[in-house]
């Protein structure tokens, strides 16, 4: 549906069309007649929508900064499934991962070369010497907010330290190449260059996402790229960076069992983090960590 320049503008900021976002429409048609992937509609939220996954963002980040002080040796995945279910469900927000296309917890927890979507169980205990992500997805007022951390348990070889610095190196690389008026693949080209620098590979199966009033929304946001390739970033997009970035070859498999389970092929360890961000008029705002 085309938009009459004296309309109201389709961001609901109340204003003509004219005086709002028609400039930004012609920026991004020009765009994409010269050729790139741009972003539709939908994936452009409007300042009450980022707003509203800025609260659901935080809440997310607060659960996480709950459970943290139990992750240590001794203590079971389940336990931890308990309490962030009962803290996410205490601040008003529902744990997104719960019943999520038949997935049976609240929460992800993946360990050592569980590459990801790790399924708490009363008998998977946190031993010395483990790495662990714990990955949280909360909704609150419709909204989500989606963000991954790693703990090591005890002491952990300096190998594995290393995987779990640079992987949150990655991460952070990822986020900082990320400019309105950009390109994804400048993202996933930041984050292979020095994850490779490392003498490590980056999963390629599994990526971020756009993410809003739904889970995975469209872009996929891929952790590998060239750099001016990819789809166009303009501010009020939301999406994830998720990096898993693998010590030893870049293959993995699907649990044939549960279905979920993500392993690496070769059994090396693995380690992801995971934010939030919307991308805004002069650069990012972190929306959960
Ligand atoms: N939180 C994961 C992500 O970052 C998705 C987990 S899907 C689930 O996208 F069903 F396993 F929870
Ligand atoms: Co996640
Ligand atoms: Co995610």
């Amino acid at each position: 549906m085309k938009i009459g320049r004296n309309d109201p503008c389709w961001c609901g900021s109340g204003r003509k069309y004219k005086n709002c976002h028609s400039g930004f429409d012609k920026r991004i048609h020009d765009l994409r007649m010269e050729g790139h992937e741009v972003p539709t509609r939908e994936m452009i939220k409007t300042p009450e929508d980022i707003e509203a996954l800025r609260e659901a963002g935080k809440m997310n980040t607060m659960v996480l900064d709950y459970a943290e002080q139990f992750v240590r040796e001794g203590i079971s995945t389940e336990e931890l499934n308990v309490i962030i279910d009962e803290y996410t469900r205490k601040l008003g927000g529902i744990p997104a991962p719960l019943n999520y296309e038949g997935y049976p917890k609240s929460v992800c927890i993946s360990i050592n070369d569980v590459v990801c979507h790790g399924i708490p169980d009363e008998h998977t205990i946190l031993s010395a010497g483990d790495i662990v992500n714990i990955d949280c997805t909360t909704i609150y007022n419709g909204y989500y907010g989606d963000a991954s951390r790693m703990y090591c348990i005890g002491e952990v070889s300096e190998a594995r330290k290393k995987l779990v610095q640079v992987t949150k190196e990655c991460l952070d690389l990822g986020l900082q190449a990320v400019k309105p008026w950009g390109f994804l693949g400048d993202v996933g080209y930041a984050i292979q260059q020095h994850a490779s620098a490392n003498g490590y590979s980056v999963v390629r199966e599994i990526g971020g996402h756009g993410i809003g009033r739904g889970f995975h929304e469209d872009p996929w946001v891929s952790h590998i790229g060239r750099p001016g390739q990819d789809i166009l970033l303009v501010p009020g997009m939301v999406f994830t960076i998720e990096p898993m970035i693998n010590m030893g070859k870049p293959d993995v498999f699907e649990d044939e069992e549960d279905g979920w389970t993500i392993y690496t092929s070769d059994g090396l360890p693995s380690a992801q983090y995971e934010y939030t961000i919307a991308v805004t008029e002069d650069g990012t705002e972190i929306l959960s960590r």
